[in-house]
């Protein structure tokens, strides 16, 4: 049943390419438009939304985390994204223009359906973005639109995460499709990108040898810290997570613009650093303060973990290990860049010698608070 795999988390890492692929199929038509029919909330409420709720937990928030970015860029509407165990207990405030988007790959997580709830009581529409068929939160929704990365049966979330990506994006453009936002044009270019995805996750696949390599000889560090900037934020907070509940080491995320108010306190001699490098076309500004930072934390005896775009030769001189990606539009980079992370992070828990697919004192599905 691990179709040859020693671990599930090794053969969902692998079936990601698929998993992106099916979470497509169907909803792009012929003449590159979105088709949600499925989103059974009314065209002319989406239009009318004024402000966009995403609340989720775990790998899960990371993904609202991401969503948020495009949301905002393309619909121009107001989105937070919010831990549903905070959100919650906050009094937060919400009508029946807010479109409240519940992330959660096993439809069963207790603080997300009690947020959805909540929710739903204020007036909001609430839409679903689930993997598990028929689970609690899709039926407590107004609406929903399934993820269809399969089972995944790991504890630690890899293909869900990624089509929770793919859904998300789908959300923000259909959002920005029905409301006509100036941003018809890229609207139309980002869905070309989307539809062939698939094959970049699966280049980047083919490359994770000396990301493997690389894991193994990190094996007894005790920390390992993370940088990342705009949607790579979220992808940094991501790596992080997996290292800790896999290899349970220290591991931390951090906003790449925060270093000098309090993390570059951290860098010492030797301590790896993964940086998640923005394109160099597109937010060029991020880019270059991005290497600044690889510079700084060098200097400090960093060990420079980077991961930056293919023939991005700028960061070359200040990394100690390169990880290359593809070429992708920025905001969809999180679902090429999160990969290595994960092929990372499995590595060096099994180089520790831990269980990779049943980590210590974690379970699949939180169904308590
Ligand atoms: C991390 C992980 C958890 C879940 C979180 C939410 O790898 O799997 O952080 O993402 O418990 O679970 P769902 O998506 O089922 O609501």
């Amino acid at each position: 049943e691990k179709g040859g795999y020693d671990y599930f988390m090794l053969k969902e890492i692998a079936e990601q390419p698929k998993a992106v692929a099916d979470t497509l199929l169907g909803r792009i038509d012929a003449s590159g438009s979105l088709t949600l029919d499925e989103v059974r909330i009314p065209v002319s409420v989406l239009r009318e939304v004024d402000k966009v709720v995403i609340v989720a937990c775990g790998t899960a928030y990371h993904a609202g985390m991401i969503a948020k970015y495009a949301i905002e860029h393309w619909t121009r509407v107001p989105c937070e994204t919010e831990l549903a165990s905070e959100f919650r207990y906050r009094d937060p405030i919400l009508d029946s223009r807010t479109l409240v988007i519940a992330v959660s790959q096993s439809g069963e997580t207790m603080d997300t359906l009690m947020a959805l709830r909540h929710a739903r009581e204020q007036g909001a529409k609430v839409l679903a973005i689930c993997n598990t068929n028929g689970s609690t939160i899709p039926r407590e929704s107004d609406a929903v639109l399934y993820t269809h990365a399969g089972p995944e049966v790991a504890v630690a979330s890899t293909k869900a995460f990624l089509t929770q990506l793919v859904a998300c994006y789908l959300v923000a453009l259909y959002l920005g499709q029905v409301r006509g936002t100036k941003w018809g044009d890229e609207i139309g270019t980002v869905i070309e990108e989307l539809s062939e995805i698939g094959n970049e996750v699966e280049e980047v696949l083919g490359t994770m040898e000396p990301v493997r390599e690389l894991a193994r000889s990190l094996a007894d560090k005790n920390t390992v810290l993370f940088l990342g900037r705009h949607v790579g934020y979220p992808v940094a907070l991501e790596g992080a997570l997996k290292l800790k509940e896999l290899a349970y080491m220290h591991a931390e995320g951090f906003a790449a613009g925060e270093l000098k108010h309090g993390p570059i306190a951290l860098i010492e001699q030797d301590v790896p650093v993964v940086v998640v490098v923005p394109s160099p076309r597109g937010r060029s500004v991020l880019h270059d303060k991005i290497v600044s930072n690889i510079q700084e934390i060098r200097a400090r005896g960093a060990r420079t973990i980077v991961i930056a775009e293919r023939g991005d030769e700028t960061v070359h001189p200040y990394a100690d290990h390169l990880i290359e990606i593809p070429r992708t539009p920025t905001l969809l980079q999180p679902l090429v860049a999160t990969v290595p992370l994960q092929v990372f992070a499995c590595e060096l828990a099994t180089a520790r010698g831990n269980e990779v697919d049943q980590p210590r004192n974690l379970a699949k599905s939180v169904t308590v608070e």
